[in-house]
């Protein structure tokens, strides 16, 4: 009997254990040693300064706060934590054997990836936290990684935004792109324009369309995500998308006319470019969005402007002659120029969605970054254009990106717009770019857009499982694991990212019983 049980503590513990070494995403070298480095109460941690977030973050998220002693001597420390200044910035080592755990990295952007590994490399038995043997070397393949969270269409609450913060830190990405304004909701708080929020935050319908955020809640985010490893770049849509805005201050428009606020997609109602006022109105917007964002990267919209108004619009028309501009796209390049300039002088980037590189025409300055989308629509028009005029590019293709689309029909997206984790995990066009070590492609943003009533309990079915591949890709460099694995992999931290608070959806298309709700 006792042999039995012996038996079955040693299975037991060996399936633990070899869950524990399922990491997401996979890191680039892991080579499993023998043993296991058990840890008790009063672990002995050496650290050269023990006040950084990341060791709390660690002693709170792998050491599950049990009590800890500081230690002088490196040598006798269970856990020593070591700077190693030729690690590249966001690179890691983590070595176990039976004695010792030793973290290495540059600095806190290694450190914390290593603590979102060690999170998943523990395991924990009958209440002792086991670490396998190991030595892990990681690297992320690219250096833009990225989720888009649309909190224009839909507002979201702080704690969710938090949320999905955390779970980009988790999954080693490094930037979370912040959608902020949209035709139905404006959420920024601007000081100098209140109605943009007060009036902008409430014009949608829906229970979650009411809101937006303080500027105490947008530093708090910053602040929450920095620590994370995540910047926060935000993202205020001109000219087009505007429509929160213009039933704010419809004189920004090129007629000054109520504005029709749509339920779903876009109208030609835009910020006038012919007028000076509008130009001088966004450039105090971006003064205050500065202030609160200190993210190199500012994003400013660009996509589905229709220009029907710029087009009968006498300001405009008057700008498109006076500036010398071919027609009303050049206007839109000119006006992005205006903007992206502004930007330059603060010494921030601008980003734009690929629509303002269909066509050349008035040039961008030198501080302007693309993200590419329309893949459905366009193919890699805005991809090739914008390499070919020497803009860095960040790869956010419709297909397959964008975790909003489903993996079944539903409301707006028909069978066409469906894709599962296997169609992500082979047929991604923003990963076969990457493939292409283009240095001007700087990464991957994957993106949860809104659009049909996306409310906040809707968002992790869409995300996970699919949102794996997607990191998977942005993140490990060494060979692919083929989709069984993968696929096996995921089906085994599942209840894991359950206890993290993340809910699966389905994750093939396959695999959808008939009857499955997708709202
Ligand atoms: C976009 O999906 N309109 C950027
Ligand atoms: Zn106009």
């Amino acid at each position: 009997m006792r042999y039995l049980l012996l038996t079955v503590f040693f299975l037991v513990s060996f399936v633990v254990i070899a869950c524990g070494q399922i990491v997401f995403p996979s890191p680039n070298q892991v080579k499993i040693q023998k043993g296991n480095l058990n840890i008790g109460k009063n672990v002995s941690i050496y650290a050269e300064d023990t006040t950084t977030f990341y060791l709390s973050f660690f002693r709170t998220e792998v050491l599950r706060n049990i009590p800890v002693k500081w230690t002088k001597k490196a040598s006798k420390a269970e856990i020593y934590w070591v700077t190693d200044s030729s690690l590249s910035s966001e690179a890691y080592k983590i070595s176990i054997n039976p004695r010792q755990m030793v973290i290495a990295a540059s600095g806190k952007e290694g450190f914390t990836h290593a603590v979102q590994t060690l999170r998943q490399w523990v395991a924990d038995s009958a209440g002792n936290l086991i670490f396998a043997s190991v030595v892990i070397s990681d690297s992320p393949r690219v250096p833009w990684r990225c989720f888009l969270l649309d909190s224009g269409r839909q507002y979201q609450k702080i704690a969710t935004i938090k949320k999905y913060i955390d779970m980009a830190s988790l999954l080693k990405m490094n930037y979370f792109h912040w959608h902020l304004t949209e035709g139905l909701g404006w959420r920024i708080e601007i000081k100098r324009y209140p109605r943009l929020a007060q009036i902008g935050g409430t014009v949608g319908k829906g229970e979650e369309q009411q809101g937006f955020y303080t500027q105490a809640e947008i530093r708090e985010i910053v602040e929450y995500a920095a620590q994370r490893n995540i910047t926060v770049v935000p993202e205020i849509d001109m000219p087009g998308h505007a429509e929160a805005a213009l039933s704010a201050y419809p004189e920004l428009s090129c007629f000054g006319l109520p504005v029709e606020v749509p339920e779903y997609g876009f109208t030609p109602n835009i910020f006038c470019a012919g007028k000076e006022e509008v130009l001088h109105f966004l450039k105090n917007v971006l003064d205050e969005v500065c202030t609160l964002f200190p993210s190199p990267y500012i994003h400013l919209g660009g996509d589905e402007a229709p220009k029907d108004n710029w087009n009968k619009c006498p300001d405009c028309q008057q700008r498109i002659t006076a500036m010398n501009l071919k027609n009303s796209h050049d206007l839109q390049l000119w006006f992005s120029a205006q903007m992206a300039a502004y930007l330059k002088l603060k010494g921030r980037q601008a980003i734009f969605w690929g629509d303002v590189v269909y066509h050349d025409g008035y040039p961008l300055p030198d501080n302007t970054v693309i993200q590419w989308w329309n893949f459905r629509g366009h193919k890699d028009l805005a991809l090739r254009n914008a390499l070919r005029l020497r803009y860095p590019v960040i790869c956010s293709s419709n297909y397959y990106t964008y975790l909003n689309f489903p993996l079944i029909p539903w409301k707006g997206y028909a069978k066409e717009r469906t894709f599962d984790l296997k169609d992500v995990y082979y047929n991604n066009p923003s990963d076969k770019v990457i493939d292409e070590k283009n240095p001007l492609v700087l990464g991957m943003t994957c993106a949860l857009w809104t659009d049909d009533g996306v409310t906040e309990r809707m968002i992790d079915r869409r995300l996970f499982p699919r949102i794996l591949a997607l990191a998977e890709q942005m993140w490990h460099q060494g060979e692919v694991l083929d989709f069984t694995r993968f696929y096996q992999n995921i089906l085994q931290r599942e209840q894991w990212f359950g206890q993290m608070g993340f809910e699966f959806g389905p994750a093939l298309k396959s695999g959808v019983k008939e009857d499955y709700k997708w709202d």
